[in-house]
């Protein structure tokens, strides 16, 4: 007898099929019991007749319980009301746990008590949703680079120097010297991107980030194309449409998860390049029309994020900072030394910054002068500085956090449902 997944049992109709998973919800009316079986591809409404087992089976069967895992046997029928279009008539079952007490419940439960509970959390509809877009948004991300000639090249976690500043780093000890876990891999890119021309890294990026924030998580995954010979407009190109790839893709292959999390497609549908574009000064001036105490040479706080994102539909590319508040890798603009050729894109709805990136330094003395500003030591750049002696050439790229763009697109409230298990402030467990 076949063993076959929820999701494909279409193909199946009027045959005697298994399927394998977990109760979902279960309802009974005397003579009938209904079981939504989950097994991850999907759920499905299993109808048990009393006329059709012992009087101990189905007893037995009225009693299985929440996330009880069990085996159904049965044929499929088309049944237009059914979630999934099908139904399982029920000839024979299998219990392989009989669960007590299951804690999370169909009621409405805190924040906490389920992040508590996150390993079984996952189980839930929503939860279910929202990482199965995630697996969508992050191939969609290996489709845009690899179909452009991009090579994925990784680049490593334990690292000798910091690319995000100092106060963000998490030190482990590496035998008997110091070591940080990664910010991000863009440093390496520089170098492989030297040797594959265009490339990018994705995998996990570590911060310390002392202060409690929606958007803020302690361990995140991050996506960073670097192009060699690019300019700051290249890479705003790219990142425009990796934006509109990705919600292509989500648009068309998880509509039915979007809906399971009531999200106003519409709104992520009339989404289109251009994006517009703002410099920074032309941002400050609209945050300060709109109530913010921002004066001109300060960094965006998520507040003034969230006023500039809010004033737009579709994402906003945010260019030219002072370098003053960005990291010491970025190009000057050689028309306005004081800002750099960097953007960030801004998502809207308030969900704000989802793309850093910009224009490298590709000058060796202009790099090391600002390597001593930032008070950063040389030795552990030694190798980063190389990269201008030979072969220097001006060259791009950006980061996009994943879990951030997952919070927008599924219109999240916090960063921590876009990963399975995060790593925030207060939290490690489980
Ligand atoms: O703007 P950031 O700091 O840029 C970089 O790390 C560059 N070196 C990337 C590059 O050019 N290759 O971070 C990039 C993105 C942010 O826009 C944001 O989406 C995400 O990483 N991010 C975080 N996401 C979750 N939690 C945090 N603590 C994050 N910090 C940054
Ligand atoms: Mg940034």
């Amino acid at each position: 007898m076949p063993v076959v997944y929820v999701e494909n049992v279409n193909a199946y109709e009027g045959i005697e099929i298994t399927l394998r998973g977990w109760v979902y919800n279960k309802r009974s009316s005397g003579k009938l019991q209904f079981i939504l079986l989950r097994d991850g591809t999907g759920i499905i409404q299993c109808v048990a007749f009393k006329g059709n087992f012992s009087p101990e089976q189905f007893e037995t069967l009225d009693k299985v319980t929440q996330e009880s895992s069990i085996e159904i046997t049965g044929k499929a029928r088309k049944d237009a009301r059914s979630p999934g279009g099908y139904e399982l008539d029920v000839a024979g079952f299998r219990i392989l746990q009989q669960t007590e007490n299951y804690p999370i419940t169909p009621k409405e439960h805190g924040t906490a008590f389920l992040m508590e509970n996150r390993h079984l959390w996952l189980r839930s509809s929503r939860q279910h949703a929202i990482l199965k877009i995630r697996h969508e948004v992050m191939k969609a991300c290996r489709d845009y680079f690899d179909d452009q000639g991009f090579t994925l090249v990784d680049t490593p976690i334990f690292t000798p120097n910091a690319c995000e500043g100092t106060t963000t780093l998490f030190e482990t000890e590496y035998f008997d010297q110091k070591a940080y876990l990664t910010q991000s891999g863009q440093l390496y890119n520089e170098a492989t991107a030297a040797a594959f021309g265009k490339v990018y890294c994705f995998g996990p990026t570590f911060r310390a980030e002392k202060s409690k924030t929606r958007r803020h998580l302690m361990e995140f995954w991050m996506v960073e194309p670097e192009v060699a010979y690019a300019s700051l407009e290249d890479t705003m190109q790219l990142a425009e449409g990796l934006i509109c790839f990705i919600l292509d893709r989500v648009l068309t292959r998880r509509r039915a998860q979007l809906e399971v999390l009531e999200r106003d497609i519409s709104v992520l549908e009339r989404i289109s390049p251009p994006f517009p574009r703002l410099s920074y000064d032309e941002a400050v001036k609209r945050m300060q029309a709109a109530g913010s105490e921002i004066q001109w040479g300060g960094d965006f706080g998520g507040g003034d994020e969230t006023l500039i994102s809010e004033q737009f539909t579709s994402p906003v590319m945010v260019h030219r900072y002072p370098s003053e508040v960005k990291a010491f890798y970025m190009q000057p603009d050689p028309e306005r030394p004081e800002v750099a050729l960097c953007v960030d894109v801004l998502a809207p709805e308030g969900y704000g910054e989802i793309i850093g990136g910009g224009q490298r330094i590709h000058d060796y003395d202009l790099l090391m002068k600002r390597l001593k500003e930032h008070g950063l030591s040389i030795e552990p750049f030694q190798w980063y500085l190389d990269l201008r002696k030979f072969g220097t050439a001006p060259h791009a790229g950006f980061g996009m956090g994943i879990e951030r763009v997952i919070a927008w697109i599924c219109k999240l409230t916090h960063l921590r449902e876009a990963i399975a298990f995060p790593r925030t402030l207060y939290r490690i467990y489980p």
